[in-house]
């Protein structure tokens, strides 16, 4: 039976380019979709960008544009890491759109209808100089429980303690550094704590729609609490102006949250694609038949399990059928930042020529059904494209190709004797395995089977070899038979790794002649008869150097160029001087005399002081600085220093850095030795800009 399916990845935030994380769902997704593809089902795959929210609105305005300008520009730079590693969404909306504005109201308003939405005073922090209610990221004060200063207001990074906002000591707003107030407003909250909701999930959840081990981590919010009602709340769906949104039909000022409106973007997407073949999305969802399935990560799985199933159910809509949800990616074991991602960044990794199939098979190879993070480790990546893709599997073509081309026109033999038979029907025998372990997303298991697979074909080569019936006089027939089950061989591979490698399928065609392969196809032959050519062999695929993946890991060109020169006496400093740039390019780093208000060693670091330092902002910023070799901390408390004011905050493993401290160093530290901290002429204040 033709299956349809509706297959979504999580909308990312519009807020920067894509990083590895969300690639690697991307190619989860992506796999599962051509796989059922393939089996001749109907997919539509879709995604969009979620655009709404306060960190948005604010970085937009911290660029100087409106949010929709921001979210645009985001949205254009997509393309090059769609294409780039083949991933074939049918579409990219916008949660902005008009379709989700449309549908967000709709949907609230069944809920209301429904008696699902409850208005309730909240108070909450209030920057008076901004004029806005602070998200909790941005209240920022002194940890409750451990009294580490600037901490956001939802958690410590310090102790990891969590808690209210209004629980910080010394609270400031992250936006302007005013003291922020309380301040009540009303409030929309879902009610998820209503007994039919409570009902509806408790179905919902066990019935087989989730990996087992989110069952039941998600159904904990069932258990009774301290009051006997279960654990799961009410949500609080609105946000006040001003917010970067939709706005609450009847209540003017008012706006969805962004998680209201953002996974119903899934439905505006797939209704935006439908519409382009005048279709409707009402009629579509309607069909039984229909199968709505999610790719998620698994920092999202209470929206997509509670809130969003809740909301579809009671506003008489379709609920998901499947939820997939996948673990993080790690590189080399570090977690990796939500926002900023790891060090390897996906568009680098295209831009150094890396052949975007290694990825997709080696993040494959390591994907199972669990909820388990995934971990890139370069050698690990080298060996297995080059000893998989390569060695095992490309191979196979070109051990057969040449003979095949050079000796019998290209032409396939009309038999392949009973060994090659049974090798081919041994291989074709696996089709049903290898589609299940795909169609459950058993990737890694499939890829296995495959390569078992191959083996078997390789040591068919090494058996019959080719190489030597080609010099024994009579001895063609044989050869002619040894290459084109080679070659037959290698294309039911294709067949099983195309979900995978899609464009070096698209090659494999090309070189074969035959057209775009099918699921089915594994059970045919293209030799019967003898009348089948093949094309010239091409090289397929090269293998991967350690030192591609390394570069990798280095600091893009424009940050390294000049520093490659050879340490040497001609060189000031120790390194030659750095590329040339333009004063724009100067202009963009601000630099800020800042007096540094308190110094402190790190525990556990040799290298750190940890500096406290005011630039004249109202507050005081937390630096984390290498420094300790060559200063003891209270040397430099009270004096005035430079510092790099407006570097992104890093998350370092003592705490959150934010800033730079500027000092001059050889750059051969061993050679010599030294380290000074730059240090203004006396009369210089905190904030003055240094230009
Ligand atoms: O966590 C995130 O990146 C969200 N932008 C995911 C939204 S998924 C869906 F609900 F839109
Ligand atoms: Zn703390």
């Amino acid at each position: 039976m033709t299956r349809k399916l509706f297959v979504t990845t999580a909308l990312p935030y519009a807020n920067g380019p894509f990083h590895i994380g969300h690639v690697m769902e991307y190619i989860q997704a992506d796999t599962w979709v051509r796989l059922q593809r393939m089996l001749g089902h109907e997919v539509h795959f879709v995604c969009a960008d979620d655009a709404h929210g306060a960190p948005i609105m604010i970085a937009a305005e911290k660029a100087g544009k409106t949010p929709q300008a921001f979210v645009a520009e985001v949205a254009a730079g997509r393309a090059p890491y769609l294409e780039g590693f083949h991933i074939a969404f049918d579409h990219w909306h916008s949660t902005d759109a008009p379709e989700n504005h449309a549908l967000a109201r709709s949907i609230y308003v069944a809920l209301r209808e429904a008696g699902l939405i409850d208005v309730r005073s909240v108070e909450q922090f209030y920057d008076p100089d901004k004029g806005m209610f602070l998200p909790d990221r941005f209240v920022k004060g002194e940890c409750p429980n451990c009294g580490a200063k600037d901490q956001y207001g939802d958690n410590c990074e310090v102790c990891g303690a969590v808690y209210q906002p209004t629980a910080l000591k010394n609270p400031y707003s992250a936006l302007s550094g005013a003291t922020p107030v309380l301040r009540s407003s009303d409030h929309f909250f879902f009610r998820l704590s209503d007994p039919r909701c409570v009902d509806f999930l408790e179905r919902w959840t066990g019935s087989g729609r989730l990996q087992p081990e989110v069952a039941n981590k998600v159904r904990e919010w069932f258990r009774p609490g301290e009051d006997g009602r279960p654990l799961l709340g009410d949500w609080d769906i609105s946000r006040d102006a001003p917010y970067f949104g939709i706005e609450i039909p009847d209540a003017p000022g008012k706006y969805f949250y962004v998680w209201l409106d953002a996974p119903i973007g899934y439905l505006a997407s797939l209704q935006a694609w439908l519409a382009r073949s005048g279709r409707d999305l009402d009629a579509f969802l309607a069909d039984p038949a229909v199968e709505q399935v999610h790719f998620i990560g698994k920092d999202i799985v209470t929206f997509h399990t509670l809130f969003w199933p809740a909301m579809l159910h009671f506003s008489g809509r379709k609920v998901p059928d499947f939820v997939y949800v996948h673990g993080h990616l790690t590189v080399s074991g570090e977690k990796m930042s939500k926002s900023r991602g790891t060090g390897i960044s996906p568009l680098r990794y295209l831009q150094l020529g890396l052949n975007a199939e290694w990825l997709r098979y080696y993040i494959c190879a390591k994907l199972n059904s669990r909820v388990e993070d995934l971990d890139f480790v370069a050698d690990d990546f080298v060996a297995r494209v080059n000893s998989d893709l390569v060695g095992k599997y490309v191979n196979i073509a070109s051990r057969a190709a040449g003979f095949l081309n050079k000796r019998f026109g290209g032409r396939l033999s009309e038999d392949v004797g009973v060994e090659g038979r049974a090798l081919l029907d041994g291989l074709r025998a696996h089709a049903g395995t290898v589609r299940e372990l795909y169609d459950t997303r058993e990737f890694g298991k499939a890829l296995r089977e495959v390569m078992l697979l191959a083996d078997r074909v390789n040591e068919y080569v090494d058996r019959t070899k080719p190489w030597e019936l080609a010099r024994q006089p009579g001895m063609d027939p044989a050869l002619h038979d040894a290459c084109t089950v080679c070659i037959e061989a290698f294309r039911v591979l294709t067949v099983y790794l195309k979900p995978v490698l899609p464009a070096l399928a698209a090659q494999v065609e090309s070189f074969l002649k035959i057209a775009p392969l099918q699921w089915a196809d594994a059970q045919r032959s293209i030799s019967h008869g003898g009348s089948h050519f093949i094309g010239e062999y091409r090289h397929l695929m090269q293998r991967v150097e350690a030192r591609q993946v390394e570069a990798l890991f280095e600091p893009p060109p424009a940050a390294a160029a000049g520093g490659v020169a050879e340490a040497g006496p001609a060189l000031p400093g120790g390194e030659a001087i750095g590329a040339e740039i333009g004063i724009d390019d100067f202009a963009r780093v601000d630099l800020r005399i800042a007096r540094i208000v308190a110094a402190e060693r790190v525990e556990g670091s040799t290298k750190l002081l940890r500096l406290t330092l005011d630039a004249g902002e109202g507050r005081s910023r937390n630096v984390f600085s290498g420094i300790a070799s060559a200063y003891a901390p209270e040397q430099l408390v009270g004096r005035m220093t430079v510092m790099v004011a407006n570097l992104a905050p890093r998350k370092m493993k003592f705490g959150i850095s934010e800033g730079m401290v500027l000092a001059a160093s050889h750059g051969d530290e061993k050679a010599a030795p030294g380290l000074f901290l730059l240090e203004p002429h006396a009369g210089a204040t905190p904030g003055l800009r240094v230009r």
